[in-house]
């Protein structure tokens, strides 16, 4: 007797593979394998957490509002055109729910972010991937994509797992370019971390019009991962969307007030922002003094080109008898790469050692 079946391409998507976090027989760990915050949780966070472990018996406010106004306040946004979700992840997911399905196609780059994939093959969509230039989103394949059963373009700036940010006048020209009615999720994941004077993580074209979507997260420069909260920044229409389809209570009580704690850690932001900086830089040039190609990255990993998929496992291999644990990136179509976060000065001293020795080794 059959037992009850999915719809038939579920069974087409690949679970996704998150970081690993523990190698056998190695007593200290470097996790670098998930882009998590460097200088771990901002102590007022963890306070506000402590404080609020009394009252996990209630339901949180399901509109998240006061940490939609502490959001809009850090931000200059109305809170008003902020949804809250469990992680960035959720809202992703909700937006392909909503905007996609059978007999739609969803966009997104050859090497873009492995959830749009996944979210969109789970809503029913075609997801159909356009061709980078550079290991960089590339516009005109972009619009050469869309067909009239484009519904949404994902398009994370940077992107992960390449690090690379489309300039300001690309992500413009993309939107001008796309038909009206063609949602644009601009995921700024790692916007936080950016450096670019013109950088915009999607504010002014969510104000422009109705058919543009921000999606940011606290997982990353705000350091709670762990907590799963993230947010939309959209028009009016869409986030009446968001609020018919989310969960009713999808931010709990204690991720809410960490949250809201985090955003005002004094220098919480500017304190990371430069050591990610500082660090990435310090980590890019090692690497490139030893031979290993590195592009420059705008978010809080590199992805070093170790030239075959041989190699890069063999460093793969070697890091992790340092207890140093990164992230493989066959996935993306990148099995000659490895995608290292940019960890605390330890971490980051560990791995150009690590990979220094690796390279002296292999020649
Ligand atoms: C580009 C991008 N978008 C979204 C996410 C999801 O973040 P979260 O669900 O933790 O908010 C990640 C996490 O790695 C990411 O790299």
């Amino acid at each position: 007797m059959a037992g009850p079946r999915p719809r038939p391409e579920i069974m087409t998507i690949s679970p996704y593979v998150a970081g690993e976090s523990t190698v056998a027989g190695v007593n200290r760990v470097y996790k670098l394998s998930s882009n998590e915050g460097a200088l771990g949780v901002p102590p007022g966070a963890q306070a506000a957490f402590e404080k609020v472990s009394r009252e996990q018996h209630r339901y949180p406010d399901g509109s998240a509002l006061e940490l939609r106004r502490a959001i809009g306040a850090r931000f200059g946004l109305d809170p008003a055109k902020i949804v809250c979700g469990c992680g960035s992840d959720d809202l992703i997911y909700q937006l392909c729910l909503a905007y996609g399905g059978p007999g739609t196609e969803i966009l997104m780059t050859r090497h873009g972010f492995a959830i749009y994939q996944i979210a969109g093959t789970y809503a029913g969509s075609t997801v159909v991937k356009a061709d980078e230039r550079d290991l960089t989103a590339d516009v005109d394949a972009l619009l050469r994509a869309v067909s009239a059963r484009t519904r949404v373009v994902f398009l994370a700036n940077p992107n992960n797992p390449t690090g690379t940010l489309l300039p300001q006048s690309e992500v413009d020209r993309l939107r001008a370019g796309l038909p009206h009615d063609v949602l644009l999720v601009l995921d700024s994941a790692y916007a936080e971390y950016v450096e670019a004077p013109d950088y915009d993580p999607g504010v002014r074209l969510v104000d422009a019009a109705d058919n543009t979507v921000m999606t940011r997260t606290f997982s990353k420069i705000w350091g709670l991962g762990g907590m799963r909260i993230g947010w939309a920044y959209a028009p009016p229409a869409v986030i009446d969307v968001l609020n018919r389809v989310r969960a009713p209570f999808n931010v709990t009580i204690a991720s809410q007030a960490a949250a809201i704690a985090a955003l005002a850690e004094p220098g919480w932001l500017e304190k990371n922002r430069a050591h990610n900086t500082a660090e990435r830089a310090r980590l890019t040039a090692a690497l490139r003094g030893i031979g290993i190609a590195v592009r420059d990255s705008a978010g809080n990993f590199i992805l070093p080109d170790f030239g075959t998929a041989e190699r890069a496992k063999a460093a793969d291999a070697f890091m992790r008898t340092r207890g140093i644990i990164v992230r493989p990136v066959g996935a993306y179509e990148l099995p000659h790469c490895l995608r290292i976060t940019v960890g605390d000065i330890e971490e980051v001293t560990a791995v150009i050692e690590a990979l220094t020795e690796f390279m002296a080794q292999a020649r």
